[in-house]
């Protein structure tokens, strides 16, 4: 769907869309439009209960003495700011998708905000039907282009194209990958399709099976020896500032079986999503090439599949990792850690980055804690997590902080290497990130156990159900935030 910006005057054809605030009534143009339709919009309202709360919809038809083939009210509630304006935008779109209007005209009220109302309608419009090959024409959106009717025009168009509109490239961007099944993407091709990222500047490097041999990144690659497909370690670096880089890792598990500690068949087809961290690091960069961004950036993603055959680890296998700890793998589904362990001390050693980011779809005991809402964040820097925290709340990413500590550390001792993969039951989010922390020295760093919030079987206003992208927002408004300014 197409966004663009106009100057505030009722459409000729197309679908009408007026806003209206909590406990308000229709003004300026909309009341307007009321007064051409002789009241059919306000008496619609009253005789529907609608009071403006905000995303409350109503829609009327053909009113006679309008243009426009529907007229839409929606609520802006109490305060509209850019947060709000995202979900009524969403929420626009997804009330109009389907009706049969092929345009529409919003009339927002305000220009500070209207960029985020086309940001909201246009995240809200992502689909992922490339496999769908019987779809009939009336359940296709129909909705090609949302015009944002906004006081200064101009300035929400320049604010749109500098920001929002490459948001929503970069959330696609992620949302496409966490969407392909295990048997399109897989680690060869994965890499493939971040090579794209090169015609926005960004150097991309492919470390293929016999590089990643030479490195002795031996914890990544025993998570991979049971598939058919070699691995692959992507560094993605994006170089608008001289000091030194923020580092972004992410888990790029292509589909995970959980290996010879094989997974119960039942849900399993979910795995595919778990590279969803990688794919938020991938549109992170995106959105930050595409944006020309005044910052140092290194993204690096482990890219592997988790597979049982003859050739896969066994529970009981002592690998050294990169970083020279070895480590007792008792559980081949316990993976991610083992991918993230050989990146992060890899970024760490040749980059040395101010700060590392690490996004996984780590545990289940992550999504049993937090359920969908929040993600978890465990880091050893205060500041850096202050830093994730507002920038999680600023685009709905949210995040929510759990404890590293020494204590947790027992739960991973073993009996003949350095340390073992897994923990006890309890806390095994905690323990997870407790092992992660083994790799990361001093260097500032955070954990984010995305293992709830990289899918959503429920559509949220700017979030269609399946692949969410979360991450890419965050870790873009984090680079923003802290490297920017
Ligand atoms: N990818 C999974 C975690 C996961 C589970 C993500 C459910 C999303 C939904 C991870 O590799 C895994 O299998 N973790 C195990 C760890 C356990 C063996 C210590 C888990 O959480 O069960
Ligand atoms: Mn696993
Ligand atoms: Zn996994």
């Amino acid at each position: 769907m197409k966004v663009s910006f106009a100057a505030p005057a009722l459409p000729r054809s197309g679908a009408l869309v007026l806003t209206v605030a909590k406990g308000g009534a229709l003004d300026g143009l909309a009341a307007e439009a009321d007064a051409a339709a002789s009241g059919a919009l306000s008496q619609a309202m009253a005789a529907s209960r609608f009071d403006g709360e905000a995303k409350a919809t109503i829609e009327v038809m053909a009113p006679f003495g309008l243009d426009a083939e529907r007229v839409l009210v929606v609520g802006v509630g109490e305060e509209l700011d850019a947060r709000l304006a995202e979900d009524v935008g969403g929420t626009v779109y997804s009330a109009l998708a389907r009706s049969g209007s092929s345009s529409a005209t919003l009339v927002w009220p305000q220009t500070g905000s209207a960029a985020a109302a086309g940001l909201g309608a246009a995240l809200a419009a992502y689909r992922f039907d490339k496999y769908r090959t019987t779809l009939k024409d009336k359940d296709k959106p129909a909705l090609a282009e949302l015009v944002v009717a906004a006081p200064d025009a101009e300035e929400a168009r320049r604010s749109y194209e500098q920001d929002g509109a490459r948001i929503v490239e970069a959330v696609a961007f992620a949302r496409d990958f966490v969407s392909e099944p295990g048997n399109v993407l897989y680690p060869e091709s994965y890499a493939d399709g971040l090579r794209e990222l090169e015609a926005l500047g960004v150097s991309v490097e492919v470390f293929d099976q016999a590089a990643l041999e030479d490195l002795k990144m031996a914890t990544l690659l025993g998570v991979a020896q049971g598939s058919a497909r070699e691995a692959r370690v992507v560094v993605m670096r994006w170089q608008g500032g001289e000091e030194p880089p923020i580092a972004l890792v992410g888990k790029g598990v292509t589909f995970d079986t959980g290996g010879i500690s094989i997974k119960p068949s039942g849900g399993m087809e979910e795995m595919k999503w778990d590279m969803g961290g990688s794919a938020a690091v991938a549109g992170a960069m995106k959105a930050i090439a595409g944006r020309k961004a005044a910052a140092n950036v290194v993204g690096i993603v482990g890219l592997v599949e988790n597979m049982p055959s003859a050739t896969a680890q066994r529970p009981g296998d002592v690998v050294t990792s990169y970083s020279g700890q070895t480590v007792e793998v008792i559980n081949t589904d316990a993976e991610g850690r083992l991918v993230l362990a050989d990146l992060l001390a890899y970024v760490i050693e040749r980059y040395e980055p101010h700060a590392v980011v690490d996004l996984a779809t780590l545990t289940g005991a992550m999504v049993m804690a937090l359920a969908h809402e929040y993600a978890g964040m465990f880091s050893n820097n205060d500041a850096l997590a202050e830093s994730l925290m507002s920038a999680g709340a600023a685009v709905d990413e949210k995040l929510w902080r759990f404890p590293l500590h020494d204590a947790y550390d027992k739960m991973l001792e073993s009996h003949i290497a350095d340390m073992k993969n897994i923990g006890p039951r309890e806390a095994g989010a905690i323990s997870a990130a407790q092992f992660l922390k083994r790799f990361v020295g001093d260097t500032p760093w955070a954990h984010l156990d995305i293992a709830g919030t990289a899918w959503t079987d429920k559509a949220r206003p700017t979030v269609p159900k399946g692949a969410t992208g979360y991450g890419v927002r965050l870790l873009d408004r984090l680079v923003r935030d802290v490297c920017e300014s």
